[in-house]
This record gives structure tokens, sequence and C-alpha cells, in this order.
């Protein structure tokens, strides 16, 4: 047969498929999510996301020798605090969970990145990522400026203790500015921020309030978190947290929004980071426990569609073994 191309040409061995590939995994696009607990010496396993641990202090020490070591350039944290209240006040003590993570973490390996989740549903008796309000209509609801006051303070708090980089994941508006203008008058002026812009009101965030035990105790998030089915919000999230001065933008989750995604790097010249959450982990830890996936292969696959739609940078639980499968 004469055919005008064949593509098969470039797919036919090992080699020629490595030639040719146009996206390429690599640990240092990787970041590494860590659940902290306020104990010196803990592992509890997390039910819902086989393989992920609540760890404390010591055996934080421990995990992110064995993170800088595969190459993995980031890590980001969240703390389980002993002790929760109505305005989250353990989350901006300088003595408290995520403060002591970072001061360990800096004495034991000072070149890793170190990125903070700056929000309050990990230290609210409530859940939820703010401070709670009576609103005009009755109800009672996350009072979004009262809010922006806590979050400078937290990230203020992360940024004396250390971290390199600061990642808000609230939702609340104008906070990505108000933070910038906090860090820069105390000369945190290096201190990065990766803003959680188009984060969605998504289901695949279970396993994740298993892990930092922060489910709402009433209502849900969506008066915060975006529509699954609004990609317009999307862009116009992300052009104001980078008017407000972030310098990473963050999609989240991924797998169900690869398009946003496309969309955001097709838009905007800056780093995209894009979070595969919780329950995509999940997802693929159980079929795999089935025998019903390759969870290996699932997880390349995956990782590697994230960084084809444009994410220059992922947050995986899947970041240690997948930077082990890269090395080979
Ligand atoms: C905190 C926060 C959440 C996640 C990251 N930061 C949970 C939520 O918004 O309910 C989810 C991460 C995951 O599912 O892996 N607001």
């Amino acid at each position: 047969m004469i055919l005008p191309e064949r593509p098969r040409r470039l797919r036919q061995s090992p080699a020629i498929r490595r030639m040719v590939r146009e996206t390429r995994l690599s640990a240092d696009q990787f970041i590494s999510p860590l659940f902290v607990r306020e104990e010196e010496k803990a592992r509890h396993p997390i039910a819902s996301m086989p393989g992920q641990y609540q760890l404390g202090f010591y055996e934080l020490e421990e995990e992110v020798r064995k993170i800088q070591d595969l190459g993995i350039p980031a890590v980001l944290l969240f703390g389980i605090p002993s002790k929760k209240d109505a305005e989250g006040s353990s989350a901006w003590d300088p003595e408290g969970v995520i403060c002591k993570s970072i001061e360990r973490i800096k004495k034991c390996c000072p070149d890793l990145c170190v990125i903070t989740d700056v929000c309050l549903c990990e230290y609210t008796s409530h859940g939820h990522c703010g401070i709670i309000a009576d609103t005009r209509r009755g109800t009672r609801d996350v009072d979004n400026d009262a809010t922006v006051e806590v979050l400078i303070r937290e990230a203020l708090a992360h940024a004396r203790a250390g971290a390199d980089m600061v990642a808000p994941s609230d939702m609340m508006d104008g906070r990505i500015g108000a933070i910038r203008d906090a860090l820069d008058a105390e000369a945190f002026e290096e201190v990065a921020i990766m803003a959680y812009s188009a984060k969605y009101a998504s289901s695949f965030y279970g396993p994740f309030r298993d892990a930092a035990e922060s489910p709402p105790s009433f209502g849900d998030r969506r008066s915060y978190q975006m529509d699954p089915a609004n990609a317009n919000e999307a862009l116009r999230e992300i052009t104001l947290d980078l008017e407000e001065g972030a310098d990473i933008v963050m999609v989240k989750p991924a797998l169900a929004y690869l398009d946003i995604i496309r969309q955001t790097a097709d838009t905007f010249s800056v780093p995209i980071a894009a979070y595969n959450v919780s329950g995509e982990y999940a997802m693929i830890k159980a079929a795999a426990a089935q025998g019903w996936l390759d969870e290996k292969q699932t997880v390349l696959e995956i990782l590697t569609a994230i960084h084809r739609a444009g994410a220059s940078l992922i947050i995986s639980y899947f970041a240690q073994d997948a930077a082990k499968w890269l090395q080979r």
C-alpha cells in the first residue's frame, strides 16, 4: 500500500518512541503532600488513603530525607493540631504544628522547598475554611473579610518559621493581595505564593478530610469553592490571583479538570500546578488492590496526562512512588 504517512513508523521500537515522546515526567515537577500530627512520634495510617500516614515530627524528618533523596524538590504541609477552636487559632501559633514542622525540616533538609497550606479547616472546631458569622439571609456562613485577616496571620507565622512558599487554599476573595502585602511589609518579599486559584467544590476531597480530620460539621464548602460546571469563572479567579501577586496558580482537582488546566496554560504564561487529590489517589489504590488496574502504569499515565494538559508542577500522593519508578 502506498500511504502518504505512516504514523506507526515512529512507534515501532522503544528507542524511537523515546525519541519522539512529547511529554516527559521528572521528579523535579513533583510536590509531596504530608500530614503532620502535633506529636513527637507518630505514624497513623490513613484508612481511605492506603500508604499515606499522619506523621509525628520525628517521622516527618525521616520522610523529608527520603523525599529529598528521591530528587523531589518540595513538600506541601498540612497540620493536624492537638486543639481546635472557632477561630482556628492554632493555625498562627508560632509554637503550633506547622511552624514546628517547618523548623524541623529546615534543620535536617535546608535545601528542600517547604510549602505550607494556608487554610483554617484543619484548625477550626466547625471544620470550615474560615470564620463563621450570621449572614443577612439568616444563615451561617464563612465571612470573607474576617477570614482574610486570620489567613494573613497564618501566612506570616509560616513565613517567620521559615516557609519558602505559602499556598492559600481557602478560596476567599482578595486573600492573595492581602497576604502579599503583609509578607512584603515584613520583608518577606522572597516568600512565594502558590494560589489555589481554581479550587472546585469536589467530592474527590473526601479521603483528605479523613486524613486532615477536617470535614465541615454543618453544610458544605459550596459558598466558597467553585462550581464544577464553571470554566470561565476559573480563568477569572486565576486572572485576579495573578493581578494580586500569585507566583504560581493551581487547578484542583486534576483529573476531572484537565480542560481547565489546558485553558489556563493557553491563556497565561505562569507556572501552573495541578493537585492530584486524595480521591484520585484512593480510586487507583482501591482498584489496584483488587487487581483491576496496574498501579504503576496507571499512575504514570495520569501524571503524564496532567503534565500534557499543561501543568508544570504536580502535587501528588504518588510523588515518591513515581519518582522511584522514573529512576529505573
Ligand atoms: C484545605 C484543603 C483541602 C484539600 C487541600 N487543602 C480540603 C478541602 O478543601 O476540603 C484537599 C486535598 C486532597 O483532597 O487531596 N482547604
